[in-house]
């Protein structure tokens, strides 16, 4: 018994003190470590967002130099932990091999287990930001039937992941670096948006003492939602079921019945009620990729800036405050780069991972963290005796 506050989907309660990323929904306004995230998508690379994410500050040069080579001595996966995917059957999709291969993560480094060391801590967060380009890639070529490729540590860490993902043992594969740098955009995009869902499934799972890997497995499993990271899969599978410019008003109607279920996949946002700033970068960026591969006309392209033109005129997006989100873009980019549409929500969770180790240590260093127990209000039956079997209607 007892009196809580009811906030079903926590519309209005703080579920942790953080100092790591801010949002302003009404301005549009996004900041890690208080950095806005359009100076950060233009000067630094992934791996700076990602130590500046894990540390509180960006790092120097030599921090920079120092920083990648860790993450490059933890490249590899364990050779046993490749036996893990030909458990799975060849469809299976990708984010359901994602969540059970990182998880079993746990299952090799035990060290994981004792995180009241920081330095064990710290190893974990290397060795899961390093391993995640490879097994992401390992999703994939197990789809296709390729061999698996090592990681190659001449490059740098998104060049090699698409070797890992592009590459095969018959020829060297060459990274075009104009691609290499939209996707390594696209991860910055991605590495952390404070409390969203899977974000708070990883503190929340973390609060009971579990080990690092499956709390990232767990967030992987929250991510994969069509609400959330899965939208970016599900705004390409509309685009392509839309399939031509003259149909948009038909799915535009429909998004606002309220007697159908559809969405308009890839549009609204819990915080951002003007435009979503990674919107906007993924939009330059998708440009910039169009350009380079000759695909400016490209016709999912034109869909979308037709969809998202009407969709900003309608009076039910306006006064709903509903505009373009982060996954209305990233799908087409990714397409373009040549990323199957299976694998989206894999190149989301490979980002916000980052995201994810860095809540989560800011969880379980925090001196007033307790597990985390949500109330409820009750509103079931009232108490009452269990009749005897034959006595029961
Ligand atoms: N198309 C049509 N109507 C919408 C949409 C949409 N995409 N999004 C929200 N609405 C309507 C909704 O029906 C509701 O109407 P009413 O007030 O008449 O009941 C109103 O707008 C408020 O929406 P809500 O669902 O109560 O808002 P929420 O904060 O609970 O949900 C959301 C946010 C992102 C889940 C939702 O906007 C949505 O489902 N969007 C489509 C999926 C999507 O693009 N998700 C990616 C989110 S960004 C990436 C990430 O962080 O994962």
């Amino acid at each position: 018994t007892g009196l809580f506050t009811y906030d079903s989907g926590f519309l209005s309660t703080a579920s942790c003190k953080s100092k790591i990323t801010f949002i302003d929904g009404d301005k549009g306004e996004l900041l890690y470590r208080g950095y806005p995230i359009e100076q950060l998508a233009e000067n630094c690379n992934f791996l700076e967002v990602a130590y500046l994410l894990k540390n509180g500050e960006l790092p120097n040069a030599s921090q920079k130099t120092a920083f990648e080579d860790t993450i490059k001595n933890h490249t590899m996966v364990h050779e046993q932990l490749a036996k893990f995917f030909s458990g799975f059957r060849r469809d299976a999709h990708p984010m359901a091999v994602m969540v059970g291969v990182v998880g079993a993560l746990s299952a090799f480094y035990h060290e994981a287990m004792d995180f009241s060391d920081a330095e064990h801590r710290s190893i974990s967060f290397n060795r899961i930001i390093a391993k995640m380009p490879t097994i992401v890639a390992m999703a994939y070529k197990y789809t296709t039937g390729q061999p698996f490729m090592y990681p190659r540590n001449d490059l740098d860490y998104t060049a090699n992941f698409m070797h890992m993902m592009f590459g095969t043992p018959c020829e060297t594969y060459k990274p075009n670096p104009v691609l290499v740098r939209a996707l390594d955009i696209i991860f910055t995009l991605h590495a952390d948006h404070e409390q969203n869902a899977s974000t708070s499934t990883v503190r929340l799972a973390g609060s009971s003492g579990a080990n690092p890997f499956a709390c990232i497995s767990a967030g992987i499993a929250c991510l994969w939602g069509p609400a959330h990271g899965g939208a970016n899969e599900a705004c390409l599978q509309m685009l392509e079921e839309i399939g031509d410019v003259s149909r948009v008003g038909e799915y535009i109607a429909r998004a606002k019945d309220k007697n159908d279920s559809f969405k308009l996949m890839g549009f609204g946002h819990r915080v951002y009620k003007n435009f979503d700033p990674r919107a906007k970068l993924m939009r330059q960026v998708c440009n910039d990729v169009l350009k380079e591969l000759g695909l400016e006309n490209d016709r999912l392209f034109k869909l979308a800036m037709e969809l998202e033109k009407i969709a900003l005129e309608d009076p039910y997006f306006v006064e709903k405050k509903l505009y373009p989100n982060v996954d209305f873009y990233s799908g087409i980019v990714q397409k373009a780069l040549g990323i199957p549409t299976s694998m989206f929500t894999c190149i989301f969770a490979l980002a916000r991972t980052v995201g994810w180790m860095t809540q989560w240590e800011e969880m379980i260093t925090d001196p007033e963290y307790k597990i985390g127990r949500p109330r409820q209000l009750y509103i079931g039956a009232a108490k009452r005796d269990v009749a005897p079997l034959a006595s029961r209607k």
